[in-house]
């Protein structure tokens, strides 16, 4: 069999590896030597570069375009518009993605309309990156400029419960109880409207697709995308391409958070190059085009939250207004979780969206979650303030033991350990009670935590494993690894499963061509692509052990159960017999075994329980007392993701998660000019992400469950749970610091020093 050399392997002497054992990477050389291609890496012979002209106006229609002083320059090919590009599908059935919101997706030069500031409208190929970036400047293009609507806030009137749904998106449930009777009645109560800026996605590697032309005009597309059957499904479909006929590979990704949850244009635009001119081309959007196409959607809430005298809540009301496009709903879970994570019997939500002048909202990271849990969590902060109480013990006090929405218990459910265990870590127990306690030289310090809450997922995938009499093992399945630690993760699986040494396995994933797997995200990969691994090592187990009980003396009769695989031999533990797997392969299976294994999630029985994740988020602050300034100086995140694979990689999926915690907290956000309807810091000089600086050491700590019922390593996942709570601990803490209760992020000085709350 072929291994190609682009998939990582663990360096030989890594030897035995079980589920839980923690290992570095298995990519990290190929990353950090530079070896490991990402999508704009790849090349041709005759390769043209595409550069992306985008417009700057918010609405409207273009009037014309004239290219001349772009054609005119030595090395550009083409300019391609709206109106010379290949012939397109213009039904938008043929663009939606997998991952699309419902309605009418944005289609790149389509027509002359103006959906948003920073659409692409022109892209200008060339023999060289350069000429290509020099001409995109001489494009002269003339629109006539429509009003517009951009300002949440100022438009909060128009907003409505979403009509267009999502398959699999869940709307908030009907009330339940009497919210508004019981939080009238309550001794304790609290009511605070939130608010939550525009987030855009800043991975390292920035969106880029390189085509790659075929003789035969087969195209093989290096996608910066987070699910190569995805990407092929849309080109596939969107210029009426049979699917045999497109290959996407990403086998590395740098990155992607959700931002590579649907194609993003540059993979149609370098599409519709390579068919226009037949020849292959590369399209890589700079800095400043990652904020062209989606961010985390500004959102508005209100929590109203009740509870009696001892604390226990009596009514939970938590209402969000978020934007989304004209032309898609895009809908994502803000409000759910407050009717979720607490015991409670009157509870009242609703989510509602405002259709505003902008491309559609996008996923990122913990969509949903990452500001909806913020603002719960912040309220119950409130509350326990408000209270008197600790807030720890406000969220023991109320531990929902089952879910109360839909009363139906937890697959399994270690918050209460999480709590505990970090709690201890961080010495919450010396907190004192009222805020403006604690102070050191010119800084305010103050400690704040909060509840974190995901779902734990499973989609479904196919495994494709093939055992050769060397021992080798190869396990494949279309699957991603954005950088969360798939490769080291699935081989570690099959590894722990076939008792083979860890270098004998290579997972291969990041090709179209392989079997079926879906997106990475939502954090589910090691439940979804993690489980068909298993699976389908289970089946090569399974026939290793028939064969063994037919030619080897000793298994005679052996039950399946009574079989151990170790260090590449199979060992009959009652008699002590063993045989070397690559002996049996070659006297009982011509040497080589191959088996698939199709992962379908089990409905029936997981229906029957709420699947989540959870965390407990504990932070200190200091809060400089002139400048309003905020550091945070320690994190303790717990977390409770059922069996941990890989310690390692899992660590820095949390780390990861609070590092974006403290962004949304304290720095990242987008700002308009309504006038112009346009973002105006799309840059990273301008558009603030934390920095090395501004992270203190993160504390992780993680309460194993064995959820069986998740998934058949007992795993759920961590990708998304690490961001969550950790914006509202930070909240908390500034409140603890100061007794100024800041409901909006990000937390900036001059919100901390605003002499208003809020
Ligand atoms: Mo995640 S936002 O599902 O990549």
């Amino acid at each position: 069999m072929t291994v190609d050399a682009q998939q990582p392997i663990a360096p030989e002497g890594t030897g035995a590896v079980a589920i839980g054992t923690p290992l570095p990477r298995i990519d990290a050389l190929a990353k950090v030597t530079g070896t490991a291609r990402y999508a704009a890496e790849h090349g041709a012979a005759d390769l043209l570069h595409g550069v992306v002209v985008n417009t700057v106006v918010a609405r409207g229609r273009i009037r014309s375009i004239d290219t001349q002083a772009a054609l005119a320059l030595e090395g550009v090919v083409e300019v391609i518009t709206h109106l010379n590009r290949p012939k397109m599908r213009s039904m938008d059935l043929f663009y939606k993605d997998m991952t699309a919101p419902a309605g009418s997706p944005f289609k790149p030069l389509h027509d002359d309309e103006i959906h948003y500031s920073g659409q692409p409208v022109a892209l200008v190929v060339a023999t060289t990156l350069e000429v290509a970036r020099y001409a995109a400047m001489l494009v002269r293009i003339e629109v006539e400029s429509r009003p517009h609507e951009t300002n949440l806030l100022a438009h909060r009137d128009r907003a409505k419960t979403p009509s267009r749904l999502k398959a699999g998106y869940s709307p908030p449930p009907k009330p339940r109880g009497d919210a508004e009777s019981a939080w009238q009645a309550a001794p304790v109560t609290v009511d605070a409207e939130y608010y939550a800026g525009v987030e855009h996605h800043n991975p390292m590697e920035m969106h880029a697709s390189t085509v790659i032309y075929g003789e035969d005009g087969h195209l093989t597309i290096h996608d910066k995308t987070q699910g190569s059957q995805n990407s092929r499904w849309l080109v596939s479909r969107a210029f009426g391409l049979p699917e045999r006929k497109v290959t996407v590979k990403n086998a590395f990704v740098g990155g992607a958070f959700g931002s590579g949850l649907r194609p993003q244009y540059n993979l149609l635009l370098a599409t519709m190059a390579a068919l226009h001119l037949k020849r292959s081309v590369r399209v890589v959007l700079t800095r400043q085009q990652m904020f062209t196409f989606g961010h985390r959607p500004e959102t508005w809430q209100r929590v109203r939250l009740a509870a009696d005298a001892t604390g226990r809540l009596t009514a939970v009301m938590h209402e969000a207004i978020a934007e989304t496009s004209r032309r898609e709903d895009y809908v994502e879970v803000v409000v759910n979780w407050s009717g979720q994570l607490y015991a409670c019997d009157n509870v009242k939500l609703d989510y509602q969206l405002v259709e505003l002048d902008q491309y559609s909202p996008i996923d990122m990271r913990a969509p949903g979650a990452a500001h909806g849990v913020h603002a719960l969590e912040v309220a119950m902060d409130e509350l326990a303030h408000a209270a008197g109480l600790d807030p720890l013990a406000l969220r023991l006090r109320n531990y929902a033991e089952r879910d109360s929405a839909k009363d139906l218990p937890f697959s399994t459910k270690a918050l209460r350990q999480c709590y505990d265990q970090a709690a201890r870590r961080f010495g919450w127990e010396r907190r004192p009670l009222a805020p403006r306690q604690m102070r050191e030289g010119h800084e305010w310090v103050g400690w704040g935590m909060a509840t974190g809450t995901w779902d734990a997922m499973q989609m479904f995938a196919r495994a494709r494993a093939t055992l050769d009499e060397e021992g080798r093992l190869v396990v494949e399945s279309a699957a991603t690894d954005i950088g969360t630690g798939t490769y080291t993760a699935m081989a570690q699986i099959a590894a722990a499963s076939m008792g083979l040494p860890l270098e004998h396995v290579t997972f291969r994933l990041g090709d179209s061509t392989l079997p079926v797997a879906p997106i990475e995200g939502g954090s589910s990969h090691v439940s979804t692509v993690g489980s068909a691994v298993h699976g389908v090592c289970e089946k090569l187990r399974k026939s290793l052990w028939k064969r063994a009980k037919q030619h080897v003396p000793g298994f005679d009769g052996a039950r399946y159960a009574d079989l151990e695989f170790r260090s590449g031999q199979i060992v009959h533990l009652p008699s002590g017999a063993t045989v070397p797997v690559t002996q049996l392969l070659r006297e009982s299976a011509g040497g080589r075994l191959e088996d698939k294994y199709l992962l379908l999630p089990n409905m029936l029985k997981q229906k029957k329980y709420i699947r989540a994740v959870h965390s407990a988020v504990f932070v200190e602050v200091r809060v400089d007392e002139a400048l309003g300034t905020v550091r945070v100086t320690r994190v303790v995140s717990a977390v409770a993701a059922g069996r941990i694979i890989n310690p390692v990689t899992a660590r820095s999926q949390i780390i990861g998660g609070v590092v974006w915690g403290i962004g949304q907290a304290l720095h990242e956000e987008t700002l308009s000019d309504h006038a112009l309807g346009r973002f105006m810091n799309h840059s990273l000089g301008e558009y603030h992400i934390a920095s090395n600086a501004d992270v203190p050491e993160v504390d992780v700590l993680f309460v194993e469950e064995d959820d069986r019922i998740v998934s058949r390593m007992g795993a759920k996942g961590v990708g998304e749970i690490g961001i969550v709570g950790v914006a509202a601990a930070i909240s908390n803490a500034v409140f603890h610091a100061t007794g100024k209760r800041v409901r909006s992020t990000p937390m900036t000085p001059d919100k901390v020093m605003a002499r208003e709350m809020g």
